[in-house]
């Protein structure tokens, strides 16, 4: 079995899937799509770019050209962009947080007033984190459209206009693997900081499962399954799916769970490309 292992960045997560990949007896191969055109066609491609769009396009490209693909374009795309996956979900009965989606400033300001102060403003693509605003009030919610509109991206004119989800600064992280919800963990963000994400700071520890899982487990399924990583709110009214990830990273993961996250995923896309 031959995995093509496709990335952008070399990160602890993708030096550590191909170690993963080689001990479940796969042969491993590695592209740099930042570096090299796509080519081949190998039996399996294990989809890695930090980018979104390459991702996308590296998926897309292999599964047109019969290779099985981990993950398949439909879930990087459903995944990398947040209108779509929140429709996705509401759309099978999962609990998502109240949103609007607003296609330029002077609507966002509108969602504004029906979802009301304080709030949160994210765009539909990005990660890490970065422009997703919790905003007070009317006038800091002009400001952050002013600034939005001075990005020559048009995806970054779209606002998702959501309520605040208390208590802010916790969620909980789940990996989904093929139906199954192998580990979960409790992010907290650092002091100063709003947003939990591992990227910013935040502190991990280990958290078992239960309503969280299953939860993540039917988002999983509703993105269209493969390797993806589910991030829920746990607020006051009950738990909320806030997004899922098609690129997941892990570290934070394999350090509070304390398993071969890895080589957990490793062993089930060998087992996958097999079948
Ligand atoms: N509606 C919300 N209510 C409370 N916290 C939120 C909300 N949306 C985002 N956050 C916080 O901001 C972080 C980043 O937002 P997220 O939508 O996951 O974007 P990214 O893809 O950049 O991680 C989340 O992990 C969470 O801590
Ligand atoms: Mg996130």
């Amino acid at each position: 079995m031959e995995v093509l292992l496709a990335y952008d960045h070399p990160r602890w997560e993708e030096k550590e899937l191909a170690r993963g990949l080689r001990e479940a007896g796969a042969r491993v191969s590695m592209l740099n799509v930042a570096r090299q055109p796509l080519s081949g066609s190998p039996g399996c491609v294990l989809v890695r770019p930090v980018s979104m769009y390459r991702a996308y396009y590296t998926s897309l490209y292999y599964s047109s050209t019969g290779s099985t693909t981990v993950n398949r374009p439909e879930v990087i795309r459903a995944a990398g962009d947040k209108v779509e996956t929140l429709l996705l979900l509401s759309g099978r009965g999962i609990p998502v947080p109240r949103s609007m989606i607003a296609l330029t400033g002077e609507a966002a300001l509108a969602a504004g007033e029906a979802i009301g102060y304080p709030l949160v403003d994210k765009p539909p693509i990005g990660s890490w984190g970065r422009l997703v605003s919790l905003v007070r009030d009317p006038g800091a919610h002009r400001d952050i459209v002013e600034h939005r509109d001075m990005i020559p991206s048009p995806q970054l004119q779209v606002h998702i206009v959501q309520e605040v989800v208390e208590p802010v600064g916790v969620d909980v992280r789940c990996l989904y693997v093929f139906g199954e919800v192998p580990a979960c963990m409790v992010r907290r963000a650092p002091r100063g900081e709003w947003r939990s994400n591992v990227a910013r700071g935040a502190g991990v520890e280990p958290f078992s499962g239960g309503e969280a899982a299953e939860l993540a487990a039917r988002a999983g399924d509703a993105v269209g399954g493969g390797v993806v990583s589910v991030d829920i709110l746990p607020g006051s009214g009950g738990m909320v799916v806030n997004e899922v990830n098609g690129v997941p990273e892990f570290r934070g993961l394999a350090r509070a769970s304390g398993l071969d996250i890895p080589g957990i995923i490793a062993s089930a896309i060998v087992s996958w490309c097999r079948r």
